[in-house]
């Protein structure tokens, strides 16, 4: 669809920003399993009564979102590669970090997880699942998440996948700034810091998820 590379890069941008704040509504929600089984059951019963169109609508937009940036991520970084072999006489250094030179790889790890996540909690559909009813007659989500974390596996999976997003969001969170072109040298540090922070939120707020419940901190 874009033929220049930039082109490409702003769409990155975008559909990544678009992700990121539903990342940071989706940890927002998630977080009313904090308040218990009642918490976080009335916010998925919330969620379940929205008209089914809005709902429809709203997965096609993000599969849309998801499917474009990972094609583009994946094209991009093949022109970068083919672009700039490593048998150069003079080396560039440029400043780079583990996140920012393992994009592709945080960025495919990421994807391999939200489609498990997605089987796991979405369609239910991976083995050994606790799928009952709570006292209102309504599927108990909670039930469905404490047993699947309550396993060093299933913690264990998840907080990995966290860390991965956090690598993933560190530098994608300023490398939007750069490819937007709102970054100059005086504010690149406080951007970097900023992308970190945001980052690191994320991964501490998901993280305590399946960590609180695999230490018995969150019961139902
Ligand atoms: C500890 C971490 C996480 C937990 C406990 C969690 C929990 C859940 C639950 C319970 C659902 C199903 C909601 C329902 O249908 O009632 C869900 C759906 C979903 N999650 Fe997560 N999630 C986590 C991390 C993430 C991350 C990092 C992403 C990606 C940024 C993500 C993306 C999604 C998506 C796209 C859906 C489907 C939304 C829909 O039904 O349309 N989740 N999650």
């Amino acid at each position: 669809m874009f033929s220049t590379s930039i082109g490409r890069k702003i769409v990155m941008a975008v559909t990544g920003c678009c992700m990121l704040l539903f990342a940071i509504v989706h940890l927002l929600g998630n977080s009313s399993i904090f308040a218990g089984a009642v918490g976080l059951n009335s916010y998925a019963q919330h969620l379940h009564s929205l008209p089914l169109p809005i709902i429809m609508a709203f997965r096609a937009v993000m599969l849309g979102l998801f499917l474009v940036h990972v094609l583009y991520g994946i094209q991009l970084t093949i022109e970068n590669r083919t672009a700039t072999p490593t048998s150069y006489a003079v080396k560039v250094s440029r400043k780079t970090t583990f996140a920012s030179e393992n994009m592709i790889w945080t960025g495919l790890l990421l994807g391999a997880f939200i489609v498990y996540h997605l089987l796991h909690f979405t369609f239910r559909v991976t083995p050994g699942l606790t799928l009952v009813n709570d006292a209102a007659g309504h599927f108990n989500v909670f039930a469905m998440v404490a047993s699947s974390f309550s396993s060093f596996a299933g913690a264990g999976l998840y907080a990995a996948a966290m860390v991965v997003l956090f690598l993933h969001l560190y530098h994608g969170i300023q490398s939007f700034f750069q490819t937007m072109g709102w970054n100059c040298d005086c504010i690149q540090p406080k951007i970097t810091t900023a992308g970190m922070l945001v980052a690191l939120v994320l991964l501490l707020g998901y993280v305590s998820i399946p960590l609180s419940i695999f230490f018995g901190i969150l019961k139902g």
